[in-house]
């Protein structure tokens, strides 16, 4: 039985005030919700903060990156070691925005998912095609490629959380249908069966792009959709809750 999980990536928004206030409300709203795991992935700047107000509750810490050495001279880098510090047990790493404005290629999100692994965190690893490569029929040979080469040299698939997430469908209102992100989930189990076997089913795959409250049902309601990583909807308490509420009830 695969355990739920609703992530919420803040991106660059929320100062610490507005942050702590935020992680208030969900801590509290979220107690009841058992089962699974909720995890907010605030700024970098946040994180420690965060961090405190969510400590012995159900409610887990991400960052939205990190890097794959564990110090030295990488201005402007954050290690491993000090996301933990923060309280962090989760790591978005491979975000198609980061792959878009920074030029992550899958060679660094692979570094990157090996370090999380090696540091203790549960990397949270991102995969998902552009428009037009959905328009042009290649959608299983990208998301194949980021899979198989983000994954490259990874044992413990266990400790993995993968989230699908159509670039197309991020921030744009464009959710995807469920038939659509359970034939893409459904493909990514396959590659996983390919290369680890039976583990393959214990592997949490999340959902992520423009999920809401109003459309999350149906999308959790697919066999190989373990969870949704959620942006712009995670930034209001009563939105998040709702998609908690019903992936909670649901899985
Ligand atoms: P969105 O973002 O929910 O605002 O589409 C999802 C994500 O980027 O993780």
């Amino acid at each position: 039985m695969r355990k739920w999980i609703v992530a919420g990536n803040w991106k660059m928004h929320n100062t610490i005030a507005e942050s702590i206030a935020l992680a208030k409300a969900i801590k509290e709203g979220a107690s009841d919700f058992k089962g699974g795991a909720i995890v907010l992935a605030p700024p970098f700047t946040t994180l420690f903060n965060v961090g405190e107000v969510i400590k012995g509750s159900n409610v887990f810490l991400a960052a939205q990156n990190m890097f794959y050495e564990d110090k030295g001279a990488f201005t402007g880098e954050i290690s491993p070691g000090m996301l933990k510090d923060t309280g962090c047990s989760y790591a978005i790493i491979g975000h198609s925005e980061r792959r878009k404005y920074f030029h992550e290629q899958d060679h660094d999100v692979n570094l990157k998912v090996r370090k999380a692994l090696i540091a203790g965190l549960t990397p949270i690893m991102c995969v998902g095609e552009t428009d037009e490569e959905r328009v042009k029929g290649i959608t299983q040979d990208v998301v194949g490629r980021q899979v198989k080469q983000g994954l490259s040299g990874v044992e413990e698939i266990d400790k993995v959380v993968i989230a699908y997430e159509p670039v197309w469908a991020i921030g744009t209102g464009k959710v995807a249908t469920s038939a659509q992100a359970q034939e893409v989930h459904a493909f990514i189990r396959g590659i996983l069966k390919d290369i680890y076997g039976n583990k393959a089913d214990d592997v949490r795959i999340l959902y992520g792009g423009s999920v809401t409250k109003d459309n999350v049902a149906e999308l959790i309601a697919m066999e190989d959709i373990d969870g949704a990583l959620v942006g712009g909807a995670s930034l209001k308490a009563d939105g998040f809750l709702g998609i908690i509420k019903e992936i909670c009830v649901k899985k």
